[in-house]
């Protein structure tokens, strides 16, 4: 039996992915805001509901990754897979308590800072594995860096790719300096969920409309998620650019100099 900590896991594909590992026979763990979704998670899991628990953090901020890791660590001396699902789509201008936009703070410095706090839980695992979910972004070195991590007056638009690309350079950076860990990073695709909330209208009418021709099923957002996990045969990094095809995954190769720039960065940012 893992101990398994989704990060995210309260609602939409971290918690399908909940579901299919939970029936696996797994412990989890389901990290989330929203205490009455959490609730209603473990209820869903109906007799094996003893074998999960719910855990309410607010992600965005530095304190509040602290707190929350301090809270699993106090629980759990061991930890065997880490997923990461928490997201916002968060598309305006706007700051968290510790001066940085939502989309970077969520999307990607919670999972390394999270990821970096639960290490000493993760390396008392036989192959600890930590994944990350983003939407679609092929790890590739063309993306500029130049406005990490602050991404002031931020845009969408521009910002949104090296704000995901750092997961991949996260997931780059564990593999190199934690023998044994397999990370990799996973395209989310779209399916209906709560991510469009902090949307503006026009993307949430845009989703409306077509979202019953382009979605796919939460069931196969979730797949690959489920399968890295089932699967001991991968080392990372590796990125699963399609959602429900476990079996096509490529290596995540990226330059190492930025790699470590951006994991500078992010140590700076969190002492973590
Ligand atoms: N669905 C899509 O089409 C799509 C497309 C591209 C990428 N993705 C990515 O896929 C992942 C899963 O998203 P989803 O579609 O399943 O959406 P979702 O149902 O909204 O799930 C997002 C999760 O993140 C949690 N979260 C958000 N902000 C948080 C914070 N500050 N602290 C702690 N937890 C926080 C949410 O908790 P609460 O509900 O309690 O707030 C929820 O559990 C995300 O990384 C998302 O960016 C999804």
């Amino acid at each position: 039996m893992k101990t398994i900590l989704i990060a995210g896991g309260n609602s939409g594909i971290g918690l399908q992915a909940a579901r299919d590992l939970i029936a696996d026979g797994h412990r989890l763990v389901l990290l989330g805001r929203d205490q009455r979704k959490g609730k209603a998670a473990l209820a869903s899991f109906g007799t094996a509901a003893d074998r999960a628990s719910f855990l309410a953090a607010d992600l965005s901020t530095h304190d509040g990754v602290r707190d929350a890791a301090d809270r699993i660590l106090a629980q759990h001396e061991r930890i065997d897979v880490l997923v990461h699902t928490t997201g916002v789509l968060a598309i305006q201008e706007s700051r968290t308590a510790d001066g940085l936009h939502p989309f970077f703070a969520v999307n990607y410095l919670s999972r390394y800072h999270l990821t970096q706090l639960l290490l000493p839980a993760l390396r008392r695992a036989g192959r600890p594995v930590v994944l990350m979910m983003t939407a679609a972004i092929e790890p590739t070195d063309d993306a500029d860096f130049g406005r990490f991590p602050r991404f002031g007056d931020f845009s969408f638009g521009r910002d949104r790719k090296p704000v995901q690309l750092a997961n991949h350079h996260y997931a780059a950076h564990l593999t190199r300096t934690e023998p044994g860990l397999a990370a990799g990073v996973l395209n989310a695709g779209a399916a209906k969920t709560d991510i469009m909330r902090a949307a503006p209208w026009y993307m949430r009418a845009g989703a409306k409309v077509m979202g019953p021709l382009v979605f796919d099923s939460v069931e196969t957002a979730a797949h690959n998620v489920v399968e890295a996990v089932r699967r001991e045969d991968w080392q990372g990094p590796l990125y699963w650019g399609k959602p429900g095809k476990s079996e096509q995954h490529a290596p995540i190769g990226l330059s190492a100099a930025t790699t470590q720039q951006l994991m500078d960065t992010s140590h700076t940012l969190t002492g973590a």
